[in-house]
């Protein structure tokens, strides 16, 4: 897996005067059944978090409100998305590395994971997971 397989993905937004809607059905906005959501929230200024990669799991990450940066490493090539929209979301596959930070005050960041929540799935070292990519 490498970075050319992370990408954003824009879902469906129903505008109206009242509120707009936005939806996410699993295996047709995401490529992938949703089993999991958890969100971070009340991060303070500053705050760095992910650091890790997942053997398996695939996920979507959507800046529900204010914004961050995501940065996405294959061990080859890393790129920095801004997140400050809650009708896109950037998909992530496994083995890739992610970092997030520049978080606003007051943002939430919501995750949907293709799986429960497993240590066992993750790579916490850098090294490790080169290592694991043959790099
Ligand atoms: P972690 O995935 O390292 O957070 P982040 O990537 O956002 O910095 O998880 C932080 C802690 O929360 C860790 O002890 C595991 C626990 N956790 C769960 O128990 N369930 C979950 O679904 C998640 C995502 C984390």
């Amino acid at each position: 897996m490498n970075l050319t397989e992370c990408r954003i993905i824009d879902l469906p937004k129903i505008n109206d005067p009242r509120g707009n809607l936005t939806f996410i059905e699993g295996g047709r906005h995401v490529p992938f059944e949703i089993k999991r959501v958890y969100y971070l929230y009340d991060v303070p200024g500053g705050a760095e978090r992910g650091g890790h990669a997942h053997r398996a799991l695939h996920q979507l990450i959507i800046a529900m409100s204010g914004s961050f940066d995501v940065i996405l490493k294959d061990g080859t090539r890393q790129q920095r998305f801004h997140l400050n929209r809650s009708y896109s979301g950037l998909l992530i596959c496994p083995m890739i590395w992610r970092e997030i930070d520049n978080f606003s005050s007051g943002s939430v960041c919501m995750v949907l994971a293709s799986n429960y929540y497993a240590e066992s799935d993750y790579y916490r070292d850098y090294d490790e997971f080169l290592k694991a990519k043959n790099l």
